[in-house]
């Protein structure tokens, strides 16, 4: 990994830290930026939920920094004693804050989501998210309308305890099979599906589905937030609908900026992918509706049990298990080829097409020639939001994707590729020698 990606991992958003990056060659969006106008012709069904929204006067955003190190766990203390009968007792660990800026600024963002009903940008360790208390319905409805997100697209409710799920869900709903995943994934990015336990959120959150997805976050940031503030917290990414998931406080502050009040910024996402979405209704057939951090591959070991996953390809009109897989996802305004079983030949050839194209390379262990590079080799999977929203604002016309092989955690990075593709072409069904002969002449 380069130095400057070093440095824009560690990069939070303030003034001092965006002067510093400011001569680095991948700059870091601040939250001085202009909002780029949103993407309205992507999501035609969220407009009727935004109207409100849209004649509301802008508010302030504001960054707070909150460093991780701050925050510390410790376990009940059955647990630390090793007497603890529950698998899941570690889930009910206390954090405790030691830096006087992280407790003033989780109390700033305690009242925020309490006293106003507000919703505010928070960091996982898959992506930032935009959380509201999931039990308001005022709070719901306005994570709907800051991304503009349809309204049949439910969001996953966020716990930081075992006390917690149980309360939301009911401790009936907390199957063995649950418990064996949960003991195994939790805290981390694995979303499971419960059924719903009448009366206790809005129907909002869940949009008409029978279950509600929930989520343990392993963000020491997200998790004390949880806990110190007491609220399940509803978050889908933070970003605008339809755009790259946010993997840094930057990317939350340009899309959101004047419709939320504050950002937490601890940095980059570690995982960088959405959570792994499961469901486990059928104990015989386990279903992953969306890959993420916990793999296919992991699940199927830890259950004893095939473990299909959903190919994510759904028509527009169907109801589909997840319903944001119905939805164009993760698109920057640049055009993305996806190229499958990418050879650096392959990737050239369809670079020649145009005068000014990004390369997001995964595998290639140098750049092409002439193109705008965003060496991701190190972790594509952490890499992949934000070499797309990098390339972007480089003013490519088209990013080109070296595709990776569809298993393990390649499988969440292909996933994603393929729904912010224009057009996904596989290396092996073109004469690619051909295809470079006939463009070599053209300038970029
Ligand atoms: O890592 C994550 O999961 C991030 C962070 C912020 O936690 N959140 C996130 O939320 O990705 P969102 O809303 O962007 O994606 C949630 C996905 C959507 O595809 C949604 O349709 C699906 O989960 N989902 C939510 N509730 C569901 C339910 N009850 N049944 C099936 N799918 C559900
Ligand atoms: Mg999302």
């Amino acid at each position: 990994m380069s130095a400057t990606s070093r440095m824009q991992k560690a990069a939070p958003t303030t003034a001092k830290a965006a002067r510093n990056t400011k001569a680095a060659a991948r700059t870091v969006s601040t939250a001085a930026e202009t909002v780029s106008a949103p993407r309205r012709d992507l999501d035609p069904a969220a407009m009727a939920t935004t109207d409100a929204l849209e004649t509301a006067p802008p508010i302030q955003t504001k960054v707070l920094e909150v460093d991780p190190n701050w925050i510390t766990f410790s376990a009940p203390s059955a647990v630390r004693n090793g007497a603890a009968q529950d698998p899941l007792a570690h889930l009910n660990a206390v954090p405790t804050i030691t830096d006087p800026r992280g407790i003033t600024a989780l109390q700033e963002a305690t009242r925020w989501l309490t006293v106003e009903q507000q919703v505010i940008g928070l960091p996982t360790e898959t992506v930032y998210g935009l959380a509201g208390d999931a039990r308001s319905s005022v709070a719901v409805s306005r994570i709907f309308a800051a991304k503009r997100r349809p309204s049949d697209n439910p969001l996953i409710v966020h716990v930081a305890s075992l006390t917690m799920l149980e309360d939301l869900v009911g401790e009936a709903a907390i199957t063995p099979v649950h418990r064996r995943v949960m003991a195994a994934y939790w805290p981390g990015p694995l979303t499971l599906l419960f059924p719903i336990r009448a009366g206790v959120l809005p129907p909002t959150v869940t949009a008409g589905q029978s279950t509600v997805a929930v989520r343990f976050p392993a963000h020491p940031v997200a998790r004390a937030l949880i806990a110190v503030s007491g609220c399940p917290l509803a978050a889908p990414s933070a970003n605008a609908s339809g755009r790259p998931s946010p993997t840094l406080a930057s990317h939350v502050v340009r899309d959101l900026e004047g419709r939320i009040p504050l950002v937490l910024d601890a940095g980059q996402c570690a995982c960088g992918l959405e959570s792994t979405v499961l469901s486990v209704e059928d104990v015989a057939r386990p279903v992953v509706l969306r890959p993420g951090g916990v793999t296919v591959e992991q699940l199927a070991v830890t259950l004893g049990v095939d473990v299909a996953c959903h190919s994510g390809h759904v028509a527009d009109a169907a109801t589909p298990a997840a319903p944001g897989m119905k939805y164009r996802h993760y698109s920057p305004r640049a055009r993305v080829i996806v190229v499958e079983n990418s050879t650096p030949a392959a990737v050239k050839a369809v670079c020649g097409r145009y005068k000014r194209v990004g390369v997001l390379r995964t595998v290639s262990p140098v750049a092409v020639p002439g193109t705008v590079d965003f060496d991701a080799r190190a972790d594509p999977a952490q890499e992949l939001f934000r070499a797309l929203r990098w390339l972007d604002d480089q003013g490519v016309e088209a990013i080109v994707v070296e595709g990776m092989a569809d298993a393990h955690v390649g499988r969440a990075f292909m996933n994603r590729v393929r729904k912010a593709a224009s057009e996904i072409m596989d290396a092996r069904a073109v004469t690619w020698a051909a295809v470079v002969s006939s463009t070599s002449s053209s300038t970029r």
